[in-house]
């Protein structure tokens, strides 16, 4: 039942979110704070595959809901009934997954007749910084009414510049994104799925003035592109493999047995050249307008270097930066409760029939 001090604020926010491999709910009362975030990884599932297979994913998430939605109903202390607002991913995602989540969110809202905000997966990553740090006592943040929020995930890699209700790309990807190219190289390496994380840890060993990669797109351009990097790691590690007569590579990382100094460097170098173009183009982006605020999210926010570069360059700069709480960096249903809180002060809402799951959707 209720473990909390404060009394709960209405309204009380369900979030649902299944866009890929996390079946996840979350609980948010009307001061957005967290009462519950529940997510159930599917890691085991998907692992043997070496990456998200989205059939698995889909079935995944039916059988894994009544379980995740009765624990975040019971950390936060309420019954279905109590929800005032209810929300899910409708995308972008794997359609077959986010059809789950946001067919249970429509069912829920329609069933209780609450209002239904179907959300965009970016704008939940985009306001996460202002989620509390897992702490069911405080509130979050009020959204600022001018900021820039870079989302930095397996699926995205977008600076949005933010005004009001305004949401505008600034720059995204060209090609692949920055949490990808980390999952690639270190599945090369044979280390399991989600990589990043480890190429991450690994890296952290490893001496980056080893090997230097170049910072792609110059010029003026606020795009990223992380393809010519991806393909410059994974040259560099069949190069180390001949030069160390023939070694597989990809089966040592595999066993993770004492992981030679020059796979560790080239991690290291690899790692610092992703960090170094995302300060390259907040760089170009504050030296043309200046950013007041820079709030940072998505699975790759977790990632050390950039947190510590990006915490160097907006002191350097005077700019305030908020990066996301850890808890709240991966998926999660607490940023899609957050989202649809905001959305809903704004009075905003979404006709629960005509709410469509999409793989692809501008924010
Ligand atoms: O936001 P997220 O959980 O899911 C998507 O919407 O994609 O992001 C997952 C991505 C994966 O590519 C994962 O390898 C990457 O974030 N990631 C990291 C780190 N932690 C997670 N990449 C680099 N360094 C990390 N510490
Ligand atoms: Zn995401």
């Amino acid at each position: 039942m209720a473990r909390y001090a404060q009394p709960m604020q209405r309204p009380l926010v369900l979030g649902i979110e299944t866009s890929c491999d996390d079946t996840a709910c979350a609980v948010l009362d009307g001061a957005g704070r967290v009462l519950a975030s529940v997510v159930s990884s599917q890691l085991a599932a998907h692992r043997p595959y070496g990456g998200v297979v989205p059939e698995i994913a889909s079935r995944e998430h039916l059988a894994n809901w009544p379980r995740v939605s009765a624990e975040a109903l019971d950390q936060a202390g309420i019954r279905l009934a109590d929800a005032d607002v209810v929300a899910a991913t409708r995308g972008p995602g794997l359609v077959g997954a986010l059809l789950v989540g946001l067919s249970l969110g429509k069912a829920i809202a329609f069933a209780l007749d609450r209002p239904f905000h179907a959300v965009h997966h970016l704008e939940g990553h985009l306001y996460s910084p202002f989620l509390p740090a897992c702490d069911a006592a405080s509130p979050a943040d009020p959204i600022p009414d001018r900021f820039v929020g870079l989302v930095a995930s397996g699926g995205h890699t977008t600076l949005f510049g933010v005004e009001g209700e305004r949401i505008e790309s600034l720059g995204e990807t060209r090609d692949d994104a920055m949490g990808e190219v980390f999952d690639k190289v270190g599945k090369r390496l044979g280390l399991p799925y989600p990589q990043g994380p480890r190429v991450d840890e690994l890296a952290e060993q490893g001496d980056a003035r080893v090997h230097r990669f170049p910072t792609p797109l110059r010029g003026d351009t606020l795009d990223f592109s992380y393809s010519g990097l991806k393909s410059q790691a994974l040259l560099e590690i069949e190069k180390l493999e001949r030069t160390r007569g023939s070694q597989d590579l990809g089966r040592l990382a595999a066993r993770e047995t004492a992981i030679p100094t020059a796979v560790l460097d080239l991690l290291a170098g690899f790692r610092a050249a992703a960090v170094a173009q995302v300060l390259d183009r907040l760089d170009r982006l504050h030296e043309r307008r200046p950013i007041p605020l820079l709030a940072v999210s998505g699975g790759v926010a977790a990632n050390r270097l950039l947190r510590r570069e990006l915490t160097g360059w907006a002191a350097r700069h005077g700019v305030v930066l908020r990066l996301v709480p850890f808890a709240f960096s991966g998926d999660n249903a607490a940023m899609i409760a957050y989202a649809a809180l905001v959305r809903h002060r704004r009075r905003m809402r979404d006709d629960p029939f005509a709410a469509e799951a999409e793989s692809r959707i501008a924010i």
